[in-house]
């Protein structure tokens, strides 16, 4: 298995003010970092002495200090960049994704500890058929789904997912209205496309909202980036950054976009984790399961996630 270290990803919400330390903890690997809004470091857990956890280490004079017995420690030699309100670690020659795509405004970025094993997790948030069951806000109702077109393929890196059906109306889309009143009049379609790639795991979403007759104009237009891996057995970590495209999307107008958009966000995956209670049991394995169409992309994404992050 490859070092989680060995990747190009977001490791930690840059703090607003003082250290935050927080737990890397991904497959048998476990880090701790210390982040300020200027620093961020990388540690070993436990202390070389005598193994305690790096997490109590205290900053004095720029050099962490185990509370124990007072030895330094020394941090890992990664280099962390800031962007889009997380600390990164860039591996040789790649960047932040996104950073160059100056037509979509960064709307928000989140960390979430999901309480369900990684698999389950990387399957909910690789799947469409529990959208009119589990979301509120997106996507069809149920009595809809059946207009839902649906396409997935896949190369030796990468997993491509495609839904198209119709938007069903909400309180989002009737407080939209205020605001364009002349797109959302009509029933709108939504679209999503995406990608999963495997190193680290991380899917891109691309969503459109686009007049049915039209489907080549999107209305709006969103892309997410998640990233999943596991923490423990038994939780999730994940890492969002949502941005959106809209025409002037700057002043007082782009604000309350851009806030509607990482509400959009986080209620999606609130959703999801009102799911978990009730799936976080349900056996790892997919064989002997009656499995539909749905669900095929995701025998490809655990096949391809088993090379980095567990085995099968
Ligand atoms: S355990 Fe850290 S200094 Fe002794
Ligand atoms: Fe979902």
């Amino acid at each position: 298995m490859k070092s989680i270290l060995a990747f190009t990803q977001p490791l930690i919400k840059v703090p607003r003010w003082g250290v935050t330390a927080q737990e890397l903890h991904i497959g048998s690997e476990k880090f701790w970092i210390h982040a300020t809004p200027n620093r961020a470091q990388i540690f070993p857990a436990n202390c070389p002495h005598r193994g305690t956890p790096t997490e109590y280490a205290v900053c004095k004079n720029s050099q962490y200090i185990c509370r124990y017995h007072g030895k330094p420690i020394s941090p890992l030699p990664f280099h962390l960049v800031k962007k889009f309100g997380f600390w990164w670690n860039i591996k040789g020659e790649e960047s932040v994704p996104f950073q160059n795509e100056k037509e979509f405004s960064f709307c928000g970025s989140d960390r979430y500890i999901l309480e369900i094993p990684f698999v389950l997790a990387v399957d909910n948030f690789n799947e469409g058929s529990h959208t009119p069951y589990i979301h509120s806000v997106t996507g069809p109702l149920p009595n809809e789904w059946n207009q839902t077109k649906f396409e997935w393929s896949e190369n030796s890196e990468q997993v491509k997912i495609f839904y198209s059906g119709p938007q069903r109306n909400t309180w989002v889309l009737h407080g939209l209205r205020a605001f364009f009143p002349q797109i959302w009049r009509e029933k709108l379609q939504w679209s999503i496309r995406w990608t999963v790639d495997f190193n680290p795991l991380r899917m891109t979403y691309h969503s459109i909202w686009h007049r049915q007759e039209t489907p080549e104009t999107a209305e709006i237009e969103m892309k997410h980036l998640y990233y999943l891996a596991p923490l423990g057995n038994d939780q999730t970590i994940m890492h969002t950054f949502c941005f959106m495209k809209r025409p002037n999307v700057d002043g007082p107008l782009g604000f309350i976009l851009k806030g509607l958009a990482r509400k959009f966000t986080k209620n999606q995956i609130r959703e999801d984790q009102k799911l978990y209670p009730m799936i976080k049991d349900s056996p790892l394995s997919l064989d002997k399961l009656k499995l539909d169409e749905y669900d095929q992309p995701l025998l490809a994404i655990r096949e391809k996630c088993s090379k980095l992050y567990f085995k099968l």
